[in-house]
């Protein structure tokens, strides 16, 4: 990872200050009143400021239980008990190919520049695309240290020039406003302690015309789904309420300026793909268009939008 290109492009989590990179002390410096430190820290760049607390903590505590091929064999299931912990959960597998093809679609559709890909969790969806889309730089970000370290190893392991792995928080992300031209955020909402703050960075950090796209967990589709996932797994801190609907989700994108909006539904998990129109439009405005496909219809991978 080139840490000097990386701290041109940092604000200071804390004080919103441009960022220096001290190879010496393997740090970045902010140049606020007040000098903020964030060390690097196995391989990655650890930009979050402060400790985890309240939901956080409970949250970084389940996914660091999980972090590693538990979590890897569970999500895409590997072996025929995990299929069947995936359809107990979801009621379906189809998503899983889906989660493998998701990065690829995007990033193709998407201009020169640089990617965030937040949250990465271990990089099982993702880490293996990123060498195939030579214009595009990625930011894999995360707030788990030891789902990074995971990513860490994937990416290690292909030595990918075109990655750099951050540590932070995605209700305060330590980059410009307008930096990315494509943001994805996949099965992470479900997770985030303040969902709302989540989309303002996403957005904020956004290029205009820049695509956002992802996948997330939607209420209201499946009550087996509903009750194990936002009940049993909200208990054990792997989801946080609140989790939204698909319309909840779809206003908070469109409210935010997020508009020619493509959605997929299977079962409870929505892909969706959209892109940043500007401002946000005024209360009046017309609602953005959405063009959604259920899961009978295509098993492929999102269709592009804003075409
Ligand atoms: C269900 S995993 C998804 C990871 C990956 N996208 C995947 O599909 O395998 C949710 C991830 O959200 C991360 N996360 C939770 N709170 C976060 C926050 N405030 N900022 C950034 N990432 C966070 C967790 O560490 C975890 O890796």
């Amino acid at each position: 990872m080139n840490h000097e290109r990386l701290a041109t492009m940092l604000r200071c989590p804390a004080c919103g200050a441009e960022m220096r990179y001290k190879p010496r002390v393997f740090s970045y410096c902010c140049d606020g009143r007040v000098l903020h430190t964030f060390r690097v820290k196995d391989q990655f760049a650890d930009l979050v400021h402060g400790d985890a607390e309240g939901r956080q903590k409970k949250v970084d505590r389940a996914f660091d239980r999980v972090a590693g091929r538990l979590y890897e064999k569970t999500v895409t299931g590997a072996t025929a008990f995990d299929r069947m912990v995936v359809e107990l959960m979801w009621g379906t597998t189809k998503f899983i190919p889906l989660l493998f093809e998701l990065l690829g679609s995007v990033a193709e559709d998407c201009e020169p520049g640089y990617f965030l890909d937040i949250p990465v969790g271990t990089g099982i969806f993702t880490a293996g695309e990123y060498s195939l889309q030579p214009n595009l730089e990625f930011i894999a970000a995360d707030y788990s240290r030891k789902m990074l370290a995971h990513a860490y190893e994937k990416v290690l392991a292909e030595d990918y020039g075109n990655v750099m792995l951050v540590r932070t928080d995605v209700r305060s992300l330590p980059f410009a406003d307008g930096m990315f031209t494509g943001v994805l955020t996949m099965n992470g909402f479900g997770s985030f302690p303040d969902p709302e703050r989540a989309l303002d960075e996403l957005v904020r950090v956004l290029k205009k015309e820049g695509k956002l796209a992802g996948s997330v967990y939607v209420r209201g589709e499946r009550l087996a789904t509903d009750f194990m996932l936002g009940r049993l797994g909200a208990a054990v801190g792997m989801f946080t309420r609140p989790i939204y609907t698909e319309e909840e989700f779809l206003a908070g994108l469109e409210s935010r300026g997020i508009n020619k909006i493509v959605t997929r539904k299977v079962r409870s998990i929505m892909f969706f793909s959209a892109r940043k129109c500007g401002a946000a439009p005024p209360a009046a405005a017309p609602a953005a268009e959405v063009v959604k496909e259920d899961e009978g219809q295509d098993p492929g991978a999102l269709p592009p939008s804003g075409e």
